[in-house]
């Protein structure tokens, strides 16, 4: 008895060794400890020993019993250990390692350059209305005065879808057709695409943007366009900023001027950016033509009003110093990237 004991004893400590994972000791444990395991079935066998040695069997049984569930326990947490110890060693993070930097997208110049804008006429009590892209001539031309035999009609400045419908080539149509829906008084700025039939070079592009804005109401003044545009500059390009309005020609104003304003870069000394002169030119403007408030329906004896137009890239080229249009439509991200 006592040998096979032994026998057992040695055997279970010998597999316990060797394991290397916890399902492996679970089964050594019910293969020696559990209800028909061989240390249990010893047990059972008691009933053959004789009655003055059974205290002596069974105090081996329990020797056997402790010496192995001990083993077991001990090689549990070592297995356990090992595990952890293992994973550890795996999922160590190298602090060191520079991280993956995420890459916000951002605005375009010309988006911020027109958010910017926007932000003074708003201030001002300007709506921001959009027109359509393909337009009428209707609103394009005739009704904004300019009569069939003008140049700007040529083919070769106008995109024709045909006869009568067109790639606007200003954002002025905005304003006849608000004008047109009687609403009044009117005070909008109106941004978006327009096209022309040119050859891309750094300051030309079939497609570009203008802002225009429109303000209808009783005894509007020239007096009211200056002060306007002036404030305007100022807040766009800098306090110091001063306006100088050089007569002009627009079929749909009179008058008409062309705004100048001092150099924001040299001051009005004269410079690469203004080109020496001191001045540089950044929109037309006027006084809407009496004749184009009644086409549009309003009664040129009550109202008068002013609009202005604005071209959104030569104003984001000046305002970052860019000298080539192109850049601003090739989207090359480490142009971009500057903004
Ligand atoms: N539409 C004109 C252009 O494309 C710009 C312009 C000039 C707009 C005078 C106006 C204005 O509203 O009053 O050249």
């Amino acid at each position: 008895m006592k040998e096979k004991l032994q026998n057992i004893t040695t055997e279970a400590l010998a597999k316990i060794e060797a394991a290397t994972e916890i399902s492996e000791l679970n089964d050594i444990k019910v293969a020696i400890l559990g209800k028909k395991g061989e240390l249990t079935s010893v047990l059972k066998s008691m009933k053959d020993v004789a009655p003055e040695d059974r205290p002596k069997v069974g105090q081996m049984v329990n020797d056997a019993r402790q010496e192995i569930e001990a083993k077991l326990e001990a090689k549990t947490t070592a297995i356990t250990r090992a595990a952890r110890a293992e994973k550890m060693k795996r999922e160590t993070i190298d602090v060191t390692l520079p991280g993956v930097k995420k890459i916000d997208g951002h605005r375009h110049p010309n988006q911020i350059a027109l958010e910017d804008l926007e932000r003074v006429f708003i201030g001002m009590g300007y709506e921001v209305v959009e027109g359509p892209e393909v337009e009428y001539d209707k609103y394009n031309f005739e009704l904004l005065n300019i009569p069939a035999n003008h140049p700007a009609k040529d083919e070769q400045d106008t995109f024709y879808i045909n006869k009568e419908i067109l790639l606007r080539t200003q954002t002025s149509p905005v304003q006849a057709r608000i004008m047109e829906q009687g609403k009044l008084p009117i005070r909008i700025l109106s941004p978006g695409r327009v096209f022309r039939s040119d050859e891309v070079d750094a300051t030309h592009s079939p497609s570009f943007h203008q802002v225009e804005g429109l303000v209808i109401d009783k005894n509007i003044t020239m007096a009211d366009l200056k002060g306007t545009l002036d404030q305007f500059a100022k807040e766009f390009f800098g306090e110091k900023t001063k306006t100088k309005f050089r007569p002009h020609h627009f079929p749909f104003t009179e008058p008409s001027a062309e705004v100048d304003i001092t150099c924001f870069k040299c001051g009005g000394k004269g410079c690469r950016v203004c080109k020496g002169s001191g001045w540089i030119e950044i929109l037309g403007c006027g006084m809407v033509h009496p004749h184009v408030l009644e086409m549009c329906g309003i009664d040129p004896n009550e109202y008068s009003g002013f609009a202005f137009g604005i071209g959104l890239e030569r104003v984001t080229l000046l305002k970052y110093e860019i000298d080539d249009m192109r850049l601003l439509y090739e989207n090359d991200k480490r142009f971009l990237d500057q903004f």
